[in-house]
């Protein structure tokens, strides 16, 4: 396996909306991420994905792009991304931008010319059908509900998405549109830019049949998803895609991608793959719902625990994936994955330890490093999501009372990562003077930065060290390069497992149970280079063949 630039570095997700407001104007900005840079570096952070901060019309929160060339005016101008770039430049920081490119904004001038022509070039930028026999080209619903056909007014015809119908989809077949795509972003990547992060990719390859399939839900209508998973062929767009543009800058690319076919997942992250890496989403899919939020499992430990090690000797077989807890579409991990009684500092702790120090390069979100929860959600005008808004209507449909349907929402909303960030326990947490554009997390007393500043044992504090581990001199190559391997899998609380090296041995474990829970060590303790208890300095010395772990404790050591 190669070595290459980005594998020893550890990542950062911002969402630009909810960081930090320095204009009053209650929305996130690029001033607010340049002045945070400082505290990022300090984290232990080396590369930043900035979820979409293009012209839009956030429809779909900046994943509906106007102008891949224009930043939103909401964050700032071209002058301050140039300003941020450099500032990440000087403190030897990596920016990535996200790359949306399986659709554009139903406000993208390319749309605006299909529609008053939908025969002429720009026409063939999208994918417009007519209807068959009186009905809709094909029976598809989008990803946020309803057909994936929208008319054209004044036209017999239909135009497809796969998500909002203000988000028309691009056709990739169609030569001059990738070219388009082309340039923009060598146009990025000559200003400096170390990669991307890439949207819906999987979703670039369509049949353009759009055959119909067996409905699947009360709506008559079958999932996109469906197409997406019987169509092939959507290696050699992105193969095409590499070779104009990032395999000319060594740029760094993490994918979006879900459910790759059998036997495929080298092309996507071996050597000559596709992408330097994608997401493992193979926790989160653990809740993927039959037919939509309201009949999504909860993930019970042993599940959580046997999807993460499954993945994990997988994915080392031929390259690295991005480890996540949560990102901007999904709960907040700590709510999510952790057992109530586990819902506190020392569960964050230990749910971080477990994920950060995986094989694969790691993705923190935006206060995860302060162990952000879930938010209390008391009506369905609270939220700004389109998906939630949607899944609220899919869960009343299919029965559920207003109460249940909102409780669904409260659980899995994409809005619960995007309340602002909370900084301080001043007013609207410190990210802002005015109204927040989506509320504050009501528990930014308990939870923000400036108090666990304060903290030695604070969360913040915690992950400064766990990342410094990471990253340290003595650990970094067995912590980066390390096998992984699962150990203790036959118990019923324990997560855990060795990286290991020629040279060294590193015991990663943590007891999720709510009792105490005793291990005997299979390699005697060598050192303990990291606990989540405090003071662990003083128990290092009371280590033998035995390890008694508390309900919530993790340790990270270093075995003979
Ligand atoms: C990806 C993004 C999500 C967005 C969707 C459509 O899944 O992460 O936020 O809604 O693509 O662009
Ligand atoms: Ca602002």
């Amino acid at each position: 396996m190669k070595r290459v630039w980005w594998k020893d570095k550890i990542a950062y997700q911002i969402y630009p909306k909810s960081f930090l407001d320095t204009n009053g104007d209650g929305i996130g900005d690029l001033q607010g991420i340049i002045s945070k840079l400082d505290y990022l570096k300090e984290l232990g952070i080396d590369l930043i994905w900035l979820s979409p901060i293009y012209k839009s019309p956030f429809i779909d929160q900046g994943y509906d792009i106007a102008d891949y060339y224009a930043i939103a005016e909401e964050f700032g101008t071209m002058e301050d991304f140039d300003e941020l770039l450099a500032e990440t430049k000087k403190r030897d920081m990596y920016l990535i931008m996200d790359l949306v490119i399986n659709h554009c904004s139903d406000q993208h001038e390319w749309f605006q010319k299909a529609l008053k022509d939908p025969e002429g070039e720009y026409g063939k930028y999208f994918y417009i059908r007519e209807g068959k026999d009186g009905n809709l080209p094909s029976n598809y619903r989008s990803y946020f509900g309803g057909s994936c056909w929208e008319p054209i007014p004044g036209t017999n015809k239909y135009y497809f998405h796969m998500f909002a119908k203000e988000q028309p989809d691009l056709n990739w077949e169609n030569p001059k549109l990738r070219q388009e795509l082309y340039n923009m972003i060598n146009w990025w990547l000559e200003k400096g830019l170390a990669g991307f992060r890439i949207d819906a990719i999987i979703n670039i390859k369509k049949d353009v049949n759009f055959p119909d399939f067996e409905p699947d839900g009360r709506d008559n209508l079958a999932s996109c998803w469906k197409m997406v998973e019987s169509v092939e062929g959507v290696g050699e767009f992105l193969d095409d895609l590499k070779k104009h543009t990032f395999q000319k800058y060594d740029a760094f690319t993490v994918g979006e991608v879900f459910n790759i076919k059998e036997g495929q997942l080298e092309n996507f992250i071996g050597d000559d793959g596709y992408f330097s890496t994608i997401f493992d989403f193979s926790a989160h899919c653990l809740s993927d719902g039959g037919h939509g939020w309201y009949d999504a499992p909860k993930p019970d430990f042993k599940s959580w625990r046997k999807a993460i090690i499954d993945s994990q000797l997988k994915v080392q077989e031929c390259g690295f994936e991005a480890n996540i807890i949560e990102n901007h579409d999904e709960p907040r991990g700590v709510s999510r994955f952790l057992p109530v009684y586990a819902q506190n500092p020392a569960g964050a702790k230990m749910l971080g330890t477990v994920n950060v120090l995986l094989w694969g390069i790691p993705f923190l979100y935006q206060g995860q490093e302060i162990g952000m929860e879930n938010a209390e959600w008391n009506s369905l005008d609270e939220f700004d999501d389109i998906s939630t808004k949607d899944q609220y209507q899919v869960a009343r449909a299919a029965g559920l009372s207003e109460k249940e349907a909102l409780e669904v929402c409260a659980r899995m909303s994409r809005d619960n990562a995007r309340t602002p960030m909370q900084w301080s326990k001043e007013a609207f947490a410190g990210f802002t003077t005015k109204t927040p554009w989506l509320k504050v997390n009501e528990n930014y007393k308990r939870i923000n930065v400036a108090s666990q500043e304060q903290d030695r044992n604070s969360v913040l504090n915690y992950y400064r060290r766990l990342l410094a581990l990471r990253k340290s001199s003595e650990y970094k190559e067995v912590l980066t390069y390390g096998k992984f391997v699962p150990e203790y899998e036959e118990t019923e609380t324990i997560m855990a497992y060795y990286r290991v090296t020629e040279e060294k041995r590193m015991l990663i474990i943590a007891n999720f149970g709510a009792e105490e829970e005793k291990v005997t060590l299979s390699y005697p303790c060598k050192k303990m280079v990291l606990s989540n208890e405090e003071n662990w300095e003083a128990h290092e010395s009371e280590l033998g063949t035995v390890l008694n772990l508390k309900s919530c404790q993790t340790v990270v050591l270093e075995c003979e």
